[in-house]
């Protein structure tokens, strides 16, 4: 090959180098790096910013992964933790042609909307720190607002009964997961009174600022904290260093993200600079798979993967700072088949047959064996079953919580037994979640808030009167399906819940009640929300008895969208129907394998959702199998 052509490509080549970066401040690409060579897919990956360690160790674990597929090319930008850098970035991104974003963001107020208009025309994974609202593909990332309620369980432990005064450091303000860990925390504390927050300080995430500011903050004050709850890591160094100047002892410092690098904090706590921090995953490896199954159009992609975190502290940091030794022996677990014991909440749904045929036909596909138990609504019932399953010695128990509460003694035996569970669809209320490994299923109080949203947008008369069939009380969709709907009608008074009738997800109870309610309002009632299709369509039986036109005279709003639905909207007697998806089987065979694979599973798995109309349903009627 002639010196000219080789000249000639490395002038080209640094010339796009340099073109790029005159568009995207800092920038640089990696998988098939090589711009002559055909790639499937091109992916932009948009930083706030390369300043903190928790944000390296991210694009690092991104880099990793995109190493081993060569079909793709990822181009990276940091914007250097200035949000107008963000938004040109992700611009430019999309103007150069990528086919997916993966976004972590700072600001999300100003990013939330940036982000649904560029949802509108590719996939968009928000990695490690989340925006407000649904409008992305997917979001992968922790629970802030357990974090936050974690460390402030730490704290109480750490000060014991006494109590004693806190100094919150924050990281940015605007950031939804600063916001969101801050809620954690105080809402957890100011439970008990003995836990007093003196001073929140607000510090950027930045190491430095902390230590400036919280130095400032002591040195004017007569008694030191008892506590100090940072944010990150950088910032409980920063704490720490500010300690140390000063020539104060004893003051704990609690941080959190738990990288396992020089000045991370797993080498802090080891150090004993401070006293406990959260592993908290980046999520890059997940972002990169999950990526490439997005492009690939693989049919289940779920709406949100919330990573586990682990709390560590001087008792357990030996475990974690040795990750090889833990990711070999833990993968002990190796390719044999695994036995699942399956305790199903009961027959009561259109959905709930869908969701036993799934678990079903995945664990044939998946070469499990399944041990499907039926508790037939009984709560009693369901708990022996895993009892019988504990002592069956089975691999993995899941089951689909009935209720919410009266867990904890059955769960702690499965953990006492050394059996992870799998919450199935439902979740459910336990002070301990360590005595579940993994959820799997629907973010109830969002359908709550999409059945309410299309009605205000769909009525606008003076006073709309709402007749609620609410699902079985204390179950975990009846409760986020009411707290979802009346979070938005709040916002809304023209519209009034005239009464709520409890149901238990049957047509034959949705029916009766909807017969009691008739009796009662007649022809006050302008709205039935019911809280699956199977009540809706009992309540359709009974507005027709007497002689009102439903989906007319009386607008009717259900949950679940199964193909009775789709019927009854396509046939106008039913006006909305918001999605819940009973096909959880693939997921729980492919999380239950892993597990006994010794692999770290995520904390919670949120299926995907759509809403449908009258005029979806008749289109999408013929492809719904259940
Ligand atoms: O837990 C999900 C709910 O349970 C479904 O919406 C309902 O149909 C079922 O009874």
């Amino acid at each position: 090959m002639n010196k000219k052509i080789i000249f000639g490509s490395m002038l080209l080549g640094t010339s796009v180098c340099l073109f790029l970066l005159y568009l995207f401040g800092q920038t640089e690409a990696n998988g098939s790096t090589s711009e002559f060579q055909e790639v499937d897919y091109v992916i932009g990956v948009s930083q706030p910013n390369l300043l903190e360690p928790w944000q390296v160790l991210m694009n690092e674990e991104l880099k990793n992964e995109v190493a081993k597929h060569d079909n793709i090319r990822v181009i990276y930008t940091d914007a250097a933790q200035s949000t107008e850098q963000q938004i040109r970035d992700i611009q430019t991104l999309k103007d150069y042609g990528i086919d997916l974003l993966i976004v972590s963001i700072d600001n999300s107020s100003d990013l939330t909307p940036v982000i649904s208009e560029m949802y509108k025309e590719i996939p968009v994974i928000v990695l490690g720190r989340g925006v407000t609202g649904y409008n992305y593909t997917l979001y992968i990332g922790s629970d802030y607002y357990f974090i936050g309620e974690t460390a402030a369980k730490a704290a109480m432990n750490l000060l014991g009964n006494k109590g004693g005064s806190i100094v919150e450091i924050q990281g940015i303000t605007s950031a939804l997961q600063a916001e969101e860990r801050t809620k954690g925390f105080q809402e957890t504390l100011h439970k008990n009174p003995a836990y007093k927050i003196s001073d929140v300080l607000v510090a950027n995430w930045q190491k430095d600022y902390a230590e400036d500011q919280l130095k400032l903050l002591l040195e004017h004050r007569e008694n030191p904290p008892d506590l100090i709850y940072a944010h990150n890591d950088a910032m409980a160094l920063g704490a720490y260093r500010a300690i140390q100047s000063l020539g104060l002892k004893d003051i704990i410092i609690i941080g959190s993200d738990g990288v396992n690098k020089q000045n991370g904090g797993l080498q802090l706590v080891n150090e004993k600079k401070i006293n406990t921090t959260f592993i908290t995953p980046t999520g890059g490896k997940e972002a990169i798979q999950y990526a490439i199954e997005i492009l690939e159009e693989k049919e289940v992609i779920p709406k949100k993967i919330i990573l586990r975190n682990h709390e560590i502290n001087e008792k357990n940091i030996k475990n974690y700072l040795n990750e090889k030794e833990v990711a070999a022996s833990s993968q002990e677990g190796g390719d044999r088949s695994i036995t699942l014991g399956f305790a199903q909440v009961g027959n009561e749904s259109e959905f709930r047959a869908a969701n036993t045929q799934s678990i079903i036909e995945a664990a044939k596909e998946a070469d499990v064996e399944l041990i499907l138990k039926n508790a037939d609504n009984d709560q009693v019932k369901q708990i022996e079953i895993i009892r019988d399953f504990i002592k069956q010695k089975v691999d993995v128990i899941a089951f689909s919580p009935k209720v919410e509460h009266g867990w904890e003694e059955v769960l702690r035996e499965a953990k006492e037994a050394g059996i992870p569970v799998i919450l199935s669809d439902r979740e459910i209320n336990v002070k301990d979640s360590s005595l579940w490994t993994s959820f799997i299923g629907s973010d109830f109080v969002e359908e709550g808030r999409r059945a309410a949203r299309w009605l205000v947008t769909e009525e606008d008369s003076e006073n709309v009167q709402i007749i609620e069939l609410e699902g079985t009380r204390n179950s975990a969709p009846a409760e986020g399906r009411k707290q979802g709907f009346e979070e938005v009608l709040a916002e809304n008074p023209n519209f009034k819940i005239l009464e709520s009738y409890q149901g238990d997800f049957t047509h034959a109870i949705g029916k009766k009640m909807m017969k009691k309610a008739l009796v009662q309002y007649g022809k006050e009632i302008d709205v039935v929300y019911a809280h699956n299709d199977d009540m809706a369509i009992g309540a359709i039986e009974a507005i027709e008895e007497f002689g009102l036109q439903p989906g007319a005279d009386i607008k009717i709003i259900s949950i679940d969208a199964t193909k009775k639905a789709f019927r009854a909207l396509s046939t106008g007697k039913l006006n909305f129907s918001v999605e819940c998806n009973p096909l959880l089987g693939p997921q729980i065979m492919k999380s239950a394998q892993d597990l006994v694979r010794g692999k770290e599973i995520p904390m919670k798995i949120i299926t995907a959702e759509r809403t449908f109309t009258q005029e979806e349903a008749g289109k999408e009627i013929k492809k719904r199998n259940y």
